[in-house]
């Protein structure tokens, strides 16, 4: 009997232990999908939802690594007398069971949003008190991401109540990627690398190069700055998560989306789209499905980019990457074009990798545009990045 009982209980702990490494990989590259906040805000409904999931297949998106589709507040309506959440019965007629059947019939997954507070920010019925039983509806539903906000948090402690959410989903037994938005406000850095997989570091980004709007939304470049000093918390499972992608939102130039892009990809940034993708140029997709951007982004050693130059408008920045592999960003933060001279020794000393070589390729100009044994002269153009790739040809002397 007492041996039976030992069992059981070791069975139990290993079977705990398994489930917490499945739920740990499901963001061993930083989370790629499409999220409804920066173009819809709250309105959001089924048919929008449905029609997105059509678009990310039919535009390439899901295809260039973009899966989660998450929908953001204003889904919620109250709680039930069972304190059941229940969906705004206008917004989602059948329910959020039947979209994610439906996202999940194209091949996708499916996300959602609610709020360690009392409410969200949108003032609709938080997961406060409710933390158990909504990971159960959620897992019901077949959600696969959940986006954790902050509002109406009153005096709660930010890191205990996102551990709660996340044992909660740990006890619901349905891997979900656990997305932190707690603005950075308590510096989630130091302390959610065990509890999400990714965690929101500034306040809500703006459709612009470096706007600041009066309750603390900002432009990119601005987030951007924000972000230094970050990239020792990233790593493989838990991500510095500088806001979802203004790609597309019409508030900046092609050049500038462009950069905006580039950047998060240097910084390993979880990329959620947050455009109309139904209607988007062709410009726009080409940004977004680049493939070899993206690979900076995902690529599998998991290293954050940062920046080793800041002289007024004109920075680099640097990101390891696998095989011994480097990837660099020429930033014109400035309205005059910039003669860049690179002197690749410097960089690669940086890494150790002086005793490699390299060809460089210029990936949104796709073509390779020297090797790392000759100074590189490239112009970068105002508001604008060069993204390169220092591809190994050859290791020598070691
Ligand atoms: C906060 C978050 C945003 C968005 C809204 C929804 O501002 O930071 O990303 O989720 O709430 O109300």
């Amino acid at each position: 009997m007492k041996r039976i009982f030992f069992l059981t209980i070791i069975l139990v702990f290993l079977t705990g232990g398994l489930f917490a490494q499945k739920f740990k990989n499901v963001a061993l590259t930083p989370p790629m999908g499409w999220n409804s906040w920066n173009c819809f805000g709250p309105n959001i409904n089924e048919k929008l939802i449905k029609e997105i999931a059509d678009a990310m297949v039919s535009t390439g998106m899901r295809d260039a690594g973009y899966v989660y589709l998450v929908i953001d507040d204003g889904w919620q309506w109250k709680r039930d007398e069972n304190g059941n959440i229940i969906p705004n019965p206008k917004k989602f007629p059948h329910g959020i069971k039947a979209v994610a059947d439906y996202v999940h019939s194209k091949g996708l997954k499916f996300g959602i949003y609610s709020d360690a507070g009392r409410k969200t920010c949108q003032g609709l019925p938080g997961s406060r008190g409710y933390e158990y039983q909504d990971a159960r509806t959620y897992a019901k539903w077949g959600v696969d991401y959940l986006k954790y906000d902050w509002c109406y948090h009153g005096k709660q402690n930010s890191e205990a109540s996102y551990r709660l959410m996340r044992d909660a989903l740990y006890k619901a037994g349905r891997p979900i990627v656990f997305s932190i938005c707690e603005w950075g406000t308590t510096k989630p850095w130091l302390w959610a690398g065990d509890i999400g997989h990714l965690w929101r570091t500034t306040e809500d980004i703006q459709d612009c190069w470096d706007c600041v709007n009066e309750w603390g939304g900002m432009g990119w470049t601005l987030i951007l700055d924000k972000q230094v000093g970050l990239e020792h918390y990233a790593g493989p499972g838990h991500w510095n998560d500088p806001d979802m992608l203004e790609v597309g939102n019409g508030g900046m130039t092609t050049e500038e989306y462009r950069a905006h892009f580039s950047m998060w990809c240097m910084l390993a940034a979880p990329l959620m789209a947050g455009n109309d993708i139904r209607h988007m140029s062709g410009k726009i997709r080409e940004i977004l499905t680049n493939k070899e951007v993206i690979a900076i982004d995902q690529d599998p050693l998991g290293k954050q980019g940062f920046k080793i130059t800041d002289i007024g408008d004109y920075e680099i920045w640097v990101k390891e990457l696998s095989g011994e592999e480097v990837a660099v960003a020429l930033l014109n933060r400035g309205l005059i074009p910039i003669n860049a001279v690179i002197q690749w020794k410097y960089i690669l000393k940086r890494f150790n990798f002086q005793n490699n070589k390299y060809r460089i390729k210029d990936l949104w100009k796709g073509k390779i545009v020297g090797k790392t044994d000759k100074i590189l002269k490239i112009k970068v153009k105002p508001h604008s990045v060069v993204l390169l790739r220092l591809i190994k040809t050859e290791k020598e002397g070691r």
